[in-house]
């Protein structure tokens, strides 16, 4: 029987680095998924996270589609929302002085249905203080270019991209849609325009009927699936990602738990990205620090890093893979 190494002495390292910048920990929360922040606050020092991805901010305040805009299905949730948020002048005046004081990662999500307008915004956020990165959502099924998401192909997505860049200093993580033919080629866009990270995936079209009254569900006929049920489809997009672009990757899509944040960082996720469970577990997210601190401790490995890319897959496709898991700098013991 293969002996097991004793288990750690010093606490495992859980810092880890992104796009040049420092997150305490890998663990963030998702877009609409934690509003500002104030609503969980209740529950735990938010200090306790890696960081908060805002909800969407846009340039005039948005109502929102009207209700019902979410519906639970087996294994997760469908929303059509419709980027409701109070605008970027009152997420600025109301919103940043809390988002501030919170002693972890801030990163922004912008939206804007023209190029103008996600360059205005990225313009606007760009010298205010408390903001680590921007979150450029191209990838809301509502935010339409020609009728198409701009991140449904690569072009509109460079498009877009590209002059975001030219707009502001901050860091920059593109975030993108499932809802296209080839998620790969638009990371590879988003590289190529200048982004220091990609985040996935976005929600999945989806759409509920009920039989009584033959109507949709939701008000706007089709939403954004998300949570447990998204899950194999995400990890298949972020390790599909992870071959195909250098710049990293924030993982997005079913994550509830340490397990799965775990799973998309062997798949080649730097950051992981907690949505859907906040709903049904407000502690889900550092729940997940803690176990994934246990994991470390357990397998003896001393940093989170180590096990980005590390994926065990078949010989003859690490062999071929552009970006090779280093498997023998792997110190994890089974
Ligand atoms: C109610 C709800 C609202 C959302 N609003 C936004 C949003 O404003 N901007 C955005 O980029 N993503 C938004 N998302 C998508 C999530 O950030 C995330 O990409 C998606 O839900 C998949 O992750 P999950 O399965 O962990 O929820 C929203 C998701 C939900 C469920």
């Amino acid at each position: 029987m293969a002996r097991r190494s004793p288990p750690l002495k010093v606490k495992p390292d859980l810092k880890i680095n992104f796009a040049g910048l420092e997150f305490a920990n890998p663990v963030l929360v998702a877009s609409g998924t934690f509003n500002y922040g104030e609503e969980m606050a209740k529950f735990y020092p938010l200090s306790k996270l890696g960081g908060i991805v805002t909800k969407s901010i846009t340039k005039k305040p948005r109502p929102g589609h009207p209700f019902p805009r979410t519906y639970e299905t087996k294994g997760g949730m469908l929303n059509a929302i419709g980027l409701a948020n109070p605008g970027i002048e009152k997420f600025l005046s109301k919103k940043m002085p809390f988002l501030r004081t919170l002693g972890t990662r801030l990163v922004v999500n912008i939206a804007g249905s023209t190029v103008e307008e996600f360059v205005e915004l990225a313009q606007r956020l760009s010298d205010v203080e408390g903001i680590d990165a921007l979150e450029v959502n191209i990838s809301c099924p509502n935010v339409k270019e020609g009728g198409l998401e701009f991140s449904a192909t690569p072009q509109p997505a460079f498009r877009v991209l590209s002059a975001v860049r030219k707009a502001t200093r901050l860091p920059l993580v593109a975030k993108l849609s499932p809802n296209t033919a080839d998620i790969g080629a638009v990371a590879r866009a988003a590289e190529e325009a200048g982004m220091e990270g990609v985040s996935l995936i976005n929600t999945l079209v989806g759409m509920a009927v009920d039989l009584k009254t033959r109507r949709p569900i939701l008000s706007n006929v089709t939403g954004g699936l998300s949570g447990p049920a998204v899950k194999p489809v995400a990890l298949a997009m972020v390790y599909k990602v992870a071959r195909q672009v250098k710049i990293p990757i924030m993982a997005i899509g079913g994550i509830c738990n340490a397990a799965d944040a775990l799973e998309f960082m062997l798949g080649g996720a730097t950051l992981v990205q907690i949505g859907t469970a906040n709903f049904t577990d407000p502690l889900a997210a550092p729940r997940a620090v803690e176990g994934i601190e246990d994991f470390l401790k357990e397998k003896n490995i001393p940093s989170v890093g180590q096990l980005v890319g590390s994926l065990r897959t078949p010989a003859e496709e690490i062999d071929s893979s552009p970006k090779r898991p280093k498997l023998d700098e792997l110190r994890v013991q089974t």
